[in-house]
């Protein structure tokens, strides 16, 4: 038997696990970071935290000595999309990242999409502020010094993967989300690099995610424990990682993913996209496929954010018994999840939350319950627009963190409408990454094998209440009305922020 390790390079923190190549999980560590929210709408980590995160949660499990580490094949990583990584000529880091939730960049998208008429023709999405070209042009637009010495740009997971093997590299799903790639060609666009002036030098070489890209080298063998014949796959954007980890490979296959944002993810045979760019299409993970996907930007974020400021003490679990006790629509109060702005359906950085209908007789469980509801409400949005443009929806396979409360899942089952699939591991994006490396590793021919193999956990269902259908229909009704009643009101709170 060999073995392999996922990796998922989160923004809480970095996950670790070992898998056999028949999909068993043998060992898991974590470790944890800060998220950096210099001011009101900016979103930084400092990467050499995911560096040392991964080394620690790797060395973590060699040390388990649950396998010998000759027989740990390969190594996959999944990562937060998006994150502007600049290293000098030196490979110094040169600056914080800018990563996926920062909306400062606000007016470079509006130069992007306005000064090159056919980008979405490329990029098949329109420029937006998480995306890593817009933060690229907003540095050189603000720091001019940094700009000037930058010598390469990596996404969070690529820059890891440059820290193991040496190589800058990248694969297609994650580089999808610079907004710099041909997405349907899947290579580096030179129509977008030669507008924008970026020096291609600057770029890593794109890779499909199960293509090998360097092995370990041997000041990471010593520090981890593990063997230099150990290789390391190019990886996955952690959507793309997460679908793969769902068994989400087959045309109008979908899953949704409750992590610190939340996506539901349609598997397409073919390049498909939202002309009003309230979804994203980006390639999949295998070759020859994409994915459509709809993203909610404060999922479990809502969550942290409610309990570290209003239940500091009271575990996700008392609070899940609280909401659990009060009816759909928390006795007339609204959530909007718009801490960080929102992507789907609106595509608006100033966008900012609410709570509607707060009463003297609201309780801590009806906020909670409603903060549940809120962002449940918006992952509907996410499979409405997707429906839009022509995906079928059936039963949705969750994961993440968030699926691990059952409370949640049939909230969120009873506002979508949707029977939700379980799967008995929610760790996908770890799982996808290292259903890769099995395959760079040679231990499989191709991913659709790998996949059969690993996916042999079992599996629940949440059915949606029939009578909870109707509430369901005016609460969401309600709900879509906020966004528009309160858009001017943002846009002049913003003025103050
Ligand atoms: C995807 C996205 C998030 C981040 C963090 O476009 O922005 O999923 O990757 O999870």
């Amino acid at each position: 038997m060999y073995y392999v390790l996922g990796l998922d390079i989160g923004t809480s923190g970095t996950k670790a696990i070992l898998y056999s190549s028949v999909g068993d999980k043998m060992a898991e560590s974590y470790q944890s970071y800060p998220l950096l929210n210099p001011k009101n709408g900016y979103a930084e980590q400092d990467a050499k935290l995911w560096y040392d995160a991964t080394i620690y949660c790797i060395k973590n499990i060699v040390d388990m000595n649950i396998v010998s580490p000759d027989l740990i094949k390969g190594i996959g990583l999944s990562g937060q999309m998006h994150g502007l990584v600049m290293l000098d000529e030196k490979l110094t880091l040169l600056h914080n990242s800018i990563i996926w939730c920062d909306t400062r960049a606000e007016a470079e998208c509006e130069y992007i999409n306005s000064s090159m008429k056919d980008y979405a023709d490329y990029t098949l999405n329109p420029a937006i502020a998480a995306f890593t070209l817009p933060s690229l042009l907003w540095v050189k637009n603000n720091l001019a010094e940094v700009y000037a010495n930058i010598d390469k740009i990596l996404l969070p997971k690529d820059y890891v993967n440059f820290m193991l093997t040496g190589n800058f590299t990248t694969d297609v799903s994650d580089a999808s989300g610079t907004g710099m790639l041909d997405v349907g060609k899947r290579q580096w666009s030179n129509e977008i690099l030669n507008h924008f002036d970026i020096d291609i030098n600057w770029l890593p070489q794109v890779f499909e995610s199960c293509e090998v890209v360097g092995d370990i080298t041997n000041n990471i063998a010593s520090l981890t424990g593990l063997t230099t014949d150990t290789v390391v796959v190019a990886g996955a954007g952690d959507q793309a990682a997460a679908g793969l980890g769902n068994g989400i490979i087959h045309d109008g296959e979908v899953s949704m993913s409750l992590g610190s944002s939340g996506v539901v993810f349609a598997s397409l045979d073919k390049p498909n996209r939202d002309e009003k760019g309230r979804v994203q299409t980006f390639c999949h993970a295998m070759p020859n496929t994409w994915h459509v996907m709809g993203v909610t930007q404060s999922a479990c974020l809502s969550l942290s954010w409610f309990k570290k400021n209003f239940a500091k003490d009271i575990s996700y679990k008392e609070l899940d018994r609280l909401a659990y006790g009060i009816a759909l629509g928390s006795e007339g109060l609204l959530f909007l999840p718009y801490l960080q702005g929102e992507r789907t359906p609106h595509l608006d950085n100033d966008i900012r939350a609410s709570f509607i209908g707060l009463s003297i007789t609201h309780k801590l469980g009806h906020l909670y319950r409603s903060v549940l509801e809120g962002v449940a409400f918006s992952m509907r949005d996410c499979i409405t627009v997707i429906e839009n443009i022509g995906v079928l929806i059936g039963d949705i396979t969750v994961s993440g963190g968030g699926a691990k409360s059952d409370v949640w899942l049939s909230i969120i089952s009873n506002i979508t409408k949707k029977t939700l699939i379980s799967r008995e591991s929610a760790e996908s994006g770890a799982r996808g990454v290292a259903i890769l490396a099995c395959v760079g590793a040679g231990v499989y021919d191709d991913i659709i094998s790998a996949s059969t193999s690993f996916l042999n956990d079992n599996t629940t269902y949440n059915n949606p209440q029939q009578e909870d259908s109707a509430m369901a229909d005016n609460l969401y009704l309600l709900y879509s009305q906020l966004y528009s009643l309160l858009k001017d009101n943002n846009r002049n709170l913003a003025k103050i922020r």
